[in-house]
């Protein structure tokens, strides 16, 4: 089988439902999957739900059920929610299936074996939320959890330990010999300086929480959450299963998506744990950037988490996905404003491109009664062959997950298209230069048609409804609905 371009984000909590975070990542993995995919090559497209540990367990006894029921309906709530968000993945996984489980227990074994767990006893600072313990020097003013604001809890308990200070040097060399590793290239130096200042072996399993994958040869421990979710990355390959083939075909996975904040769990923990059994690393972990909403951090004490299908419902999906891509450049820190997405809805998304293609389809409708020429003689320099130099800067764009720079370079091309029809006014030219008109409209929609392409990885559905109008399947070019009709949005008007 050949290497299939093998895609992953982080296996999301299920403590409450999704917010506009976890689908920040998840569309990013869709817009890169279905970039791939459109360019002919075969992917594999991994997300999933990690539902062991702690915070879980804690959680679904406050709500009074059990924890399979719990964590049974929040994954729901996170299938729904990628349904309507037109995530196409090819694989959900979920820590708590067999085909997990089991696999994480051989996998603790066989290191048990080798040397690489040990048994042992930790005292340490544990935040609950992010299951993880903290060193006291990057804690937050009054000993709290620097991602969630909340104190930490000190943990004493017998453990099995990984033994990650062995790694330290092979990482490290790694690093070095890979420098596409540690992605984008900016996020390499701090991962780097934390291991060169050296690394303790980690805590891999928990005697206080029941809820998780027991130890096999030990049932008073579970399996410390982190150490059985990583595993995912493989187990939803097939490693260890009964079909090598599929996981030679998978593995190493080339991008793995993570938020800053699990940058060093990807980066450091998981290819020690890679190393460990002696497989492949990915060849890329990408850090993206955290989104504050309307200039505040999400949290629950200020119960702002955006929902993204109100988002839907409010705006629509593609002017939705285009935002999050368009605003904030992919790697760096945003803002989520209502004001901001109304913004560029109204003027990139109705005026630049609806009108742009509404224009178009209906000269098109107007004067040729929706037929184009077949191939009308030259009258006019062919704009087509000029904008089409630009793919190659788009694609690599998107190849670098530079999102935003594509989207600039495409709404750049759309500014030139609707000042081309200024300029060359076909409104007054079909009076005199019919033969020229002609040529000018056939050039616009292959341009047009263009341009879909370009941004169906981002905006699936309008990507299709533009080449439906544009005749791309054979039918005539009619101008349809307007893609993005013009909104007023009163609400902006009284907050701003
Ligand atoms: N379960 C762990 C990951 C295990 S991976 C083997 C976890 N889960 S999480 O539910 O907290 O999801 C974290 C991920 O959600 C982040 O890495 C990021 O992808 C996304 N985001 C959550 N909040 C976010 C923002 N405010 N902004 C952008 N993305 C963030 O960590």
């Amino acid at each position: 089988m050949p290497k299939v371009f093998y895609i992953t984000t982080p296996l999301y909590y299920v403590n409450a439902a999704p917010h506009i975070g976890h689908a920040y990542t998840t569309l990013a993995a869709d817009i890169l999957a279905r970039h791939k995919k459109r360019k002919g090559q075969s992917v594999f497209f991994l997300t999933g739900t990690d539902e062991h540990g702690a915070n879980i367990e804690k959680i679904a006894s406050q709500a009074k059920v059990a924890q399979t029921e719990w964590v049974d309906r929040v994954v729901g709530q996170f299938k729904n929610m990628w349904a309507e968000l037109g995530i196409e993945y090819d694989d959900f996984i979920r820590t708590t299936e067999d085909r997990h489980t089991r696999r994480v227990q051989e996998i603790f074994e066989r290191l048990h074996k080798q040397g690489d767990i040990t048994l042992g006893t930790y005292e340490g600072l544990y935040c609950l939320p992010c299951e993880n313990y903290w060193d006291p020097g990057d804690l937050a003013p009054g000993n709290k959890c620097p991602v969630h604001d909340r104190p930490v809890e000190t943990v004493r308990e017998a453990s099995y330990f990984f033994k990650l200070s062995k790694y330290q040097a092979p990482l490290l060399e790694y690093y070095a010999a890979h420098p596409e590793f540690l992605a984008p290239p900016r996020r390499a130096k701090e991962i780097i300086n934390f291991v060169q200042a050296g690394l303790r072996d980690l805590s891999v399993s928990r005697t206080q929480v029941r809820w998780g994958i027991p130890v096999p040869f030990d049932s008073k421990h579970t399996i410390y959450v982190w150490f059985d979710a990583l595993l995912n990355y493989i187990t939803a390959a097939g490693y260890g299963a009964a079909e090598p083939e599929r996981f030679r075909a998978l593995w190493p996975a080339d991008v793995q998506l993570v938020g800053k904040e699990i940058y060093r769990f990807h980066t450091v923990i998981w290819p020690a744990m890679l190393m460990a059994l002696g497989e492949s690393l990915p060849a890329s972990v990408y850090a993206h950037g955290w989104w504050t909403v309307e200039g505040e951090k999400m949290s629950k004490s200020k119960g702002n988490f955006v929902d993204p299908l109100e988002m839907k419902r409010a705006y629509g999906l593609d002017a939705l996905r285009y935002f999050l891509f368009r605003e904030v450049s992919f790697g760096e820190d945003g803002n989520f404003s209502q004001r901001a997405l109304q913004k560029r809805y109204n003027a990139e998304l109705a005026n630049d491109l609806g009108n742009l293609l509404s224009r178009v389809t209906q000269m098109v409708e107007k004067y040729l009664g929706g037929r184009l020429p077949p191939q009308p003689s030259m009258k006019s320099p062919f704009l087509y062959a000029e904008i089409a130099k630009e793919h190659k800067a788009i694609d690599a764009a998107m190849e670098r997950l530079a999102f935003d720079q594509a989207l600039n370079k495409i709404w750049e091309i759309i500014g030139r298209l609707n000042q081309h029809i200024n300029d060359q006014a076909p409104w007054a030219k079909i009076k005199t230069d019919r033969e020229g008109t002609e040529f000018l409209l056939f050039d616009l929609v292959w341009c047009l048609r263009m341009l879909a392409g370009w941004i169906a990885p981002f905006m699936p559905e309008s990507a299709s409804k533009m080449e439906a109008q544009l005749g791309c399947g054979g039918g005539p070019v009619f101008k349809g609905e307007a893609l993005f009709p013009r909104k007023v949005f009163e609400s902006a008007e009284s907050r701003a």
